[in-house]
């Protein structure tokens, strides 16, 4: 099913014109689907049913309140890599106990704040990580649950700096170190060892190296078993990727039957951390051309979003599409679609065929993940506001920033 469809020679999210939005909050606006976020999470939910089971949607990947709160509404866990995610989580109505939290750098105060909101389970990255965690658990008389991420050195063949799973990064325990490590973990007093888990990188299409990494995880649950090691949940990551442009990742479905595959009969409760597949494509951009530039060698749509607001075309070289809000006849032209940021990396599309006039809107697609939640104040523009479209109405979720709020933990010299 699809959110965002062509009606009266209008785009529009579910049952609502984009110039609607457009007129109400202006642009730039990130606007999300509440029915696609809904159909997202219970493509997962329904893919597990036949297990015990949590879906834990990954924060960083889109960390507004009201999207929080639509999965937590749905009995969705949480993936958290900050005390800030943290509070986000609670704010929104999430249930500490079905909050994970991950992450290399974990300092003591976020320790002491989500063994403080009772969360279910550390993802443990490294054999300090073990000792502080211990320690800051006896200060606060409590039994810390541990998991740890295991890095189980498989290629995901995704984009370098999305890509977690390899021996050479920074994330998670060495594989041949973890035995040892759990060994450590459950002589530790105040940690109690639960689970297991790992994340070998984002956005990947194909299935093998899930399953590649996953039996790399049972078989030393198999060796912990024979150690006196009991697992109680495995957390296989989140990561399967979504289509941008022609990429074609495999439906949920497929991807939790081959790793259910793997799993058999095991009874151990399966965890997931999904963040992109969960947001990506419920969400738009929407922005306004300001300006159109037609030069001898190129074509510039000047438009009012920048590499503040997306980031990921400036970072990765990602590619979004970009759809006329209104479609209009006539010719067309290949236009460099940028922002009004002073660097040349601020473009959001390149080389793209469009007949444009100033005033269009437009909506940069497939941007509900890492979009905001990676968005800057560069250049001192206020970040975008946040529209959750439900049906045939919408909601500003985020008000735009605006410059008072952006300088107000800013002073002048005395
Ligand atoms: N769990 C952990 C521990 C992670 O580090 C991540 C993402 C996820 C789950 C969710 O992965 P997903 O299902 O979203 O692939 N900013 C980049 C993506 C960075 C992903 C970082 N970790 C981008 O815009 O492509």
């Amino acid at each position: 099913m699809t959110f965002f469809t062509q009606r009266d020679q209008q785009l529009c999210v579910e049952g609502v014109p984009l110039e609607r939005i457009a007129d109400a909050c202006a642009t730039p606006c990130y606007i999300y689907s509440r029915a696609a976020l809904e159909s997202a999470y219970r493509a997962y939910d329904d893919a597990l049913a036949q297990r015990d089971h949590l879906v834990c949607y990954a924060v960083k990947a889109n960390s507004n309140l009201a999207v929080l709160n639509v999965f937590a509404r749905l009995g969705s866990g949480f993936d958290i890599v900050s005390g800030g995610e943290l509070a986000r989580v609670l704010k929104a109505g999430g249930d500490p106990q079905k909050i994970v939290f991950s992450g290399v750098g974990k300092t003591a105060a976020e320790m002491q704040a989500a063994l403080a909101a009772g969360i279910l389970c550390f993802n443990v990255e490294s054999e300090s990580e073990l000792a502080r965690l211990n320690k800051v658990a006896a200060d606060a008389g409590k039994i810390a649950p541990v998991s740890l991420r295991v890095n189980p050195d498989v290629d995901a063949q995704t984009h370098p700096y999305i890509a977690t799973g390899l021996k050479e990064s920074k994330f998670g325990v060495p594989f041949e170190d973890a035995l040892r490590l759990y060994g450590a973990a459950a002589g530790m007093p105040n940690l109690r060892v639960c689970g297991i888990d790992c994340h070998i990188g984002s956005q990947l299409t194909e299935i093998p190296p899930f399953v590649a990494a996953l039996q790399k995880l049972l078989g030393l649950v198999d060796q912990l078993a024979s150690a006196g090691i009991k697992i109680s949940h495995i957390d296989i990551g989140g990561g399967l990727g979504i289509r941008y442009r022609d990429e074609t990742p495999p439906p949920v479905a497929d991807y939790i039957n081959a790793l259910g595959a793997c799993l058999g009969n095991r009874a151990q409760k399966i965890l997931c951390e999904p963040g992109r597949s969960l947001v990506g494509n419920t969400g738009i951009l929407l922005t306004r051309v300001e300006y159109l530039k037609h030069g001898e060698h190129r074509n510039f749509a000047v438009v009012d979003a920048a590499m503040n607001d997306l980031m990921r075309p400036a970072l990765y070289d990602a590619w979004h599409d970009i759809q006329p809000v209104h479609a209009r006849r006539g010719t067309s032209r290949r236009y460099e679609i940028v922002g009004p940021v002073c660097e040349s990396g601020d473009f959001l599309g390149r080389d793209r065929e469009l007949n444009l006039a100033e005033g269009d809107l437009l909506a940069i697609m497939s941007a509900g993940a890492y979009g905001m939640s990676m968005s800057s104040n560069y250049n001192t523009r206020p970040r975008a506001a946040e529209v959750m479209v439900a049906g045939n109405e919408f909601h500003i979720v985020r008000s735009r920033e605006t410059f008072d709020q952006l300088i107000a933990t800013e002073k002048n010299m005395p």
